[in-house]
């Protein structure tokens, strides 16, 4: 005030840039976690930094779409959370940053490997396997055998009563289709999808929805990350968690700085929080229950840890290929959806 009332070329120039400064106070995120999440970060960052931040909800597969078809004209600075496979295809195809954040050597080795994986155009921000859950009072009242192994998804007994996301919206059914052909081979992954098929209610677009379904009586088998049934666990629902006999894939949930970003700053600001220990704990706050990548997170008590789990050498660097990703739900769109029920 005391300067622009000074009237001088100085005062003015004062001026123009802190109307410039305030201009750039903003921040366009896409966030693939859950909304719970997402509104708290988004709030915790705006508490602690003068940047204006317009949030929107994505699950992955959607968010890498919209990043790819906007890469010649980028809406969006930064893409937070969601399964790495989608992150890694961005990498590769170019339509994220490089950035190589000095907290990288506080990261759990998975999440820096991700970096390494994709050129430093990612980075892991928190890790979570997939397992199957169920409705114990519905599994109960309708007399069915309790799941145990993946294979067993495609008993006939459980026609109508499994839930799972599309593949192609969901990085979350997108870990569990690559986690099959990794344990079974193609061939066979396939024939159980198609198998499983028969027994599916609904392909939802967000990976997390079966397991809401299923808290609430709409399902009573869902295929979801186990993070994400703790979460429905902690708030009362009947569910039970399975880790899957044969062993399960895993999620390096990723983050990356969109290529061409216009507030390329923010953006950086935004990386080092979502990756400081400080921002990592807050997750147990918006009932998210993953292992955080910064070593000094505090891991929530009830977080499946990953050591206790059998988790597949899951093949990061192929499954987020282009090419393996786009055969694979190509080839799940030909043959698993319209499969007949
Ligand atoms: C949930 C999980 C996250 C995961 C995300 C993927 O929010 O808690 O760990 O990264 O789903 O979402 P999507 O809808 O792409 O499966």
């Amino acid at each position: 005030m005391k300067t622009i009332l000074l009237g001088s070329a100085f005062a003015a120039g004062a001026l123009t840039f802190s109307l410039s400064a305030e201009a750039a106070g903003r921040l366009n995120v896409v966030c693939s976690a859950d909304n719970a999440w997402c509104e708290l970060m988004e709030a915790e960052f705006e508490k602690k930094y003068d940047i204006d931040v317009s949030m929107v909800r994505k699950s992955s597969g959607e968010a890498y779409a919209q990043v790819r078809a906007e890469a010649r004209n980028p809406k969006l600075d930064i893409w937070w959370a969601g399964t790495g496979d989608p992150h890694l295809q961005a990498a590769a195809e170019g339509l994220t940053t490089e950035y190589k954040s000095p907290l990288l050597d506080n990261l759990q080795d998975w999440a820096k490997r991700q970096a390494e994986n994709a050129n430093f155009r990612t980075v892991g921000v928190y890790a979570g396997a997939l397992g199957i859950g169920y409705n114990t009072d519905l599994l109960k009242s309708k007399g069915l055998p309790a799941p145990k192994c993946w294979k067993d998804l495609a008993n006939p007994a459980y026609k109508g009563e499994i839930q799972v996301a599309n593949p192609n919206s969901s990085g979350t059914s997108y870990t569990a289709l690559a986690t099959l052909v990794q344990l079974f081979g193609e061939e066979e992954a396939f024939k159980f999808l198609k198998d499983m098929h028969r027994n599916v209610n609904q392909y939802t677009k967000s990976g997390s929805a079966p397991i809401k379904a299923a808290a609430i009586g709409e399902t009573t088998i869902a295929i979801t990350f186990m993070h994400d049934m703790v979460t429905q666990k902690e708030q009362g629902a009947p569910i039970e968690i399975v880790s899957p006999c044969e062993g399960t894939g895993y999620e390096v949930g990723s983050m990356s700085i969109i290529k061409g970003a216009r507030n390329l700053e923010n953006a950086k600001i935004w990386y080092e929080f979502a990756l400081s220990a400080e921002a990592q704990s807050m997750a147990e706050k918006a009932g998210s229950y993953q292992v955080p990548s910064n070593k000094d997170a505090t891991v929530p008590e009830n977080a499946p840890r990953l050591t206790d789990i059998k988790l597949i050498d899951y093949d990061f660097a192929k499954y987020g290929s282009e090419k393996t990703r786009r055969h694979l739900l190509s080839r799940w769109d030909e043959e698993v959806k319209t499969a007949p029920q």
